[in-house]
């Protein structure tokens, strides 16, 4: 069996010229804006892999230079030693941050900070422990639902199911089997920004139907908070959602959060916090029901503890099932890319990389790296042992980013798509209708193009 990883890493990191330019594919049609490039990053990406032996790769668009990373050190370089010789820049400003600009997503430095310290609390391990029994019971609500036997496109439901768990986390509003301003705002966005449609290519003030929507959408979702909020102080009840505590707690000079900023406080959380755990589950379902045997040692697992809903306790004894989802994470991490912008000239892999370039950190490229993982197209939870973790360079597994922008929900993402694994596999076995290779798109998230279609199979 080959190494994990090592060997590979001294053949690439070599001296350069000073001025060098990265290799990179010269000419390709790439001219246009960052979204062209967002388009059809799939060739981009598996073309950077396969021509140029790089750790860095450079090209242009509209202008601009690009530069992808992919060695784990530049990685780390750039989201945990430097960041703050970094911004979020243009990708984020045009999708997020063209709806939440004051959201935690969007902003940098100081106001990012002063927000995230507010915001934390909320996501202590303790608190996101306390949300537990709620995920189990709407996991467990969803699982009645589901028509054994039969087909059901299992990524669309899934999306139901986390944007419930979310309104009710954030809100602390049922919107279970309910047409809301909630459900049709994140909608509407993911509609606005998929990039497969023209919509995507165009600033958000440009009078398209698709941004008429949207802009409508959004506004829709302000209206329904402020709805929640007077509705709130006309009862008088202790809440213990997001929302009250982005009302109530104040920064160090005494303020509280100003109302624009909570509505868009609230429209990021909805936003970075409900496709991709629907996605990171319907990939772990995929995966099982198309590797049987490793689903059988699932189940195992799962009977072993011998019937009753699992619960946040139970996940200590479901050491297999945090290793599906991790390995789900690996092979396919909903944000399959981050991207930064240097403030000021860096260097990376012993190039000069100048000031207002976009890079690009994909994570779909580096999980993929057979340098750091043995069979790296392979599905096997079983590899992420302690000793291959501690082995593991840290940045060559980076699902959630890293750094302190890393993301603030990953606690309850991990223990929500846990919860919700657990019930459903207790429940039933997966069959899959779709077939692997999966056929990929890469928009704002990394989607199924086709949906994916299961049989769940009562047990
Ligand atoms: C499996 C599910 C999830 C994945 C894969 C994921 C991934 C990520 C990644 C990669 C980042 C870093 C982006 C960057 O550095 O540019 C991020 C940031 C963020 N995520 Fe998540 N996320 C998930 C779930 C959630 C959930 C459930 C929430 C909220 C309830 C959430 C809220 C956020 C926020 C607010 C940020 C920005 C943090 C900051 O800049 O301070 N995410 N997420």
């Amino acid at each position: 069996m080959a190494t994990s990883h090592g060997d590979g890493e001294a053949e690439r990191r070599v001296e350069r010229a000073p001025g060098e330019t990265p290799p990179g594919p010269d000419g390709v049609p790439l001219a246009g804006n960052t979204f062209q490039f967002v388009r059809d990053p799939f060739a981009f990406y598996e073309r950077c892999r396969e021509e140029f032996d790089s750790d860095v790769v450079h090209y242009r668009i509209a202008g601009t230079n690009g530069y992808m990373l992919t060695h784990p050190d530049d990685i780390q370089t750039v989201l945990v030693e430097r960041d703050r010789d970094f911004v979020k820049g243009t990708v984020v400003e045009q999708s997020i941050g063209a709806i939440a600009p004051t959201g935690l997503i969007s902003t940098s430095g100081a106001e990012w900070q002063r927000d995230r310290n507010l915001i934390q609390p909320a996501f202590y391990r303790e608190r996101i422990e306390t949300h537990a029994p709620m995920m189990g019971e709407y996991a467990s609500g969803f699982a009645d639902s589901l028509p054994s036997g039969e087909p059901v496109r299992i990524d669309d439901r899934l999306k139901g199911l986390t944007l419930d768990v979310l309104a009710k986390t954030l809100l602390d509003v049922d919107v279970r089997d309910k047409q809301t301003a909630i459900g049709h705002a994140s909608e509407t966005i993911a509609e606005r920004f998929d990039t497969s449609g023209f919509s995507a290519y165009l600033p958000l003030w440009v009078p398209t139907p698709a941004n008429l929507r949207c802009k409508r959408a959004v506004q829709d979702f302000f209206d329904a908070v402020d709805e929640i909020i007077a509705e709130r102080q006309a009862e008088d009840e202790e809440r213990d959602d997001l929302l009250s505590l982005l009302l109530e707690r104040e920064y160090p000079d005494g303020t509280t959060m100003e109302p624009q900023r909570v509505r868009e406080q609230l429209m990021t959380f909805l936003f970075a916090g409900h496709e991709t755990t629907a996605l990171t589950l319907t990939y772990a379902i995929f995966l099982l029901a198309t590797n049987p045997e490793k689903q059988a040692r699932v189940h195992e697992e799962l009977d072993a503890l011998g019937g009753g809903t699992p619960t946040a306790a139970d996940l200590a004894d479901l050491p297999y099932l945090e290793q599906v989802i991790q390995e789900a994470l690996r092979l396919y991490p909903p944000a399959f890319v981050i991207f930064r912008e240097p403030t000021n000239d860096v260097e990376l892999g012993g190039y000069t990389i100048p000031a207002g370039s976009t890079l690009s950190l994909p994570q779909w490229n580096v999980h993929r790296d057979s340098r750091w993982y043995d069979d790296p197209e392979q599905f096997r939870p079983e590899r992420w042992t302690e000793s291959m973790e501690e082995e593991l360079p840290e940045y060559a597994y980076y699902p959630f980013g890293g750094g302190p922008r890393h993301c603030i929900g990953m606690r309850f993402a991990t223990m929500e798509a846990r919860l919700i694994l657990a019930t459903l596999c207790q429940r039933f076995e997966f069959e899959s209708v779709t077939e692997a290779p999966l056929d990929l798109s890469m928009q704002i998230t990394l989607q199924p193009s086709d949906g994916i279609d299961v049989i769940p199979r009562a047990r």
